[in-house]
């Protein structure tokens, strides 16, 4: 299936205007009909281009022809800007599948494999993908936390920017994740003045002017919905994100794409906690998922126009 039938675009022209314009292109995680739907009205609301990601968990749990069928109900145009990418790909074998599902775009995560061997990976997957018009995002240095179900890393390790320009020359890479301090899950920091390190973004930024950079782990996890899910019932305790104005600032440096994952868990958790707690008598699940999808959509109206700034 070729992804420009379900009117999809790479992101080859997305990151282009967005290192142009200076704003991050948001890549939103989904995984069923409610997440896919609230993300999507949101980047159409607001006019933003938009990145659907799906981990290998993710597409394992809505399955090939689910996903295809919902990604087909959109009814998109490439003049939407919508792109849709296979998130942390963990083999060539994953990002070949997710490619002739019809993905426009994936990620081979060699991250915690040594430099060469991430190389020669992620030139491997470049080299099919760039046949089908197809972006690819790679990976130097590594984030601790949860990354897909089946992967946790309790380190990290920074990239270091003098390896950067010699990665991107041997793989071709079209874009690249980088670790400046960021994190997946819910409990990125153990207080409010822990920063990213600009430094080393400064400094990649340096060597590989205009080329676009990829922050994961980037959530902010906003408190009103940590504080929604404790109040009624949930058990979250120190949850801290990246605050906003770091993320800004990361934005203004070349970073052109920020993954959210854990904000939109957060939103759809504290909607369907709220309803059920405040309406013990209702058994309807439309009630409570579309108050979780409520919330997803708000929030990343929010992110969009008060972080990435990809759209009013
Ligand atoms: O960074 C990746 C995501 O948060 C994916 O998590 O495998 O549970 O869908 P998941
Ligand atoms: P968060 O856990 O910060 O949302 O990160 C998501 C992510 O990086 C997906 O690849
Ligand atoms: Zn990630």
């Amino acid at each position: 299936m070729d992804y420009k039938d379900f009117g999809l675009v790479n992101t080859k022209q997305m990151f282009a205007n967005a290192l142009a314009n200076h704003y991050a292109v948001p890549a939103f995680n989904f995984y069923n009909m409610e997440t896919l739907v609230a993300i999507v009205a949101a980047a159409r609301d607001t006019h933003s281009p938009v990145i659907l990601a799906v981990s290998e968990s993710a597409l394992k749990y809505m399955g090939d022809d689910m996903l295809r069928g919902m990604i087909w109900g959109l009814n998109l145009t490439p003049n939407e800007n919508v792109a849709l990418h296979l998130d942390h790909g963990s083999s060539f074998e994953s990002c070949v599948h997710a490619i002739e599902l019809g993905f426009s775009s994936v990620m081979i995560d060699g991250s915690k494999l040594p430099f060469d061997a991430n190389a020669d990976l992620t030139r491997t997957v470049v080299e099919f993908a760039h046949k089908y018009d197809v972006s690819v995002e790679s990976e130097l240095g590594t984030l601790s936390g949860i990354e897909d179900e089946n992967t946790q890393s309790a380190t990290s390790s920074y990239t270091n920017p003098d390896d950067v320009v010699n990665f991107v020359n041997k793989t071709g890479t079209d874009s690249l994740a980088i670790a400046i301090g960021t994190s997946h899950g819910a409990y990125k920091r153990k207080s409010d003045d822990e920063e990213l390190r600009f430094d080393i973004l400064d400094a990649v930024a340096k060597q590989l002017p205009d080329f676009p950079l990829v922050l994961h782990g980037a959530s902010s996890v906003p408190e009103q919905f940590v504080k929604t899910i404790n109040e009624f019932g949930g058990k979250m305790t120190n949850a801290r994100g990246i605050a906003p104005d770091q993320l800004r600032r990361a934005v203004q440096m070349n970073i052109c794409k920020i993954n959210v994952d854990s904000d939109s868990r957060l939103a759809f958790t504290a909607g369907v906690r709220e309803q059920l707690a405040t309406h013990p008598e209702n058994f309807n699940p439309r009630d409570y998922l579309n108050a979780g999808r409520e919330n997803i959509y708000a929030n990343c109206v929010d992110e969009i126009k008060n972080i990435m700034q990809s759209g009013k």
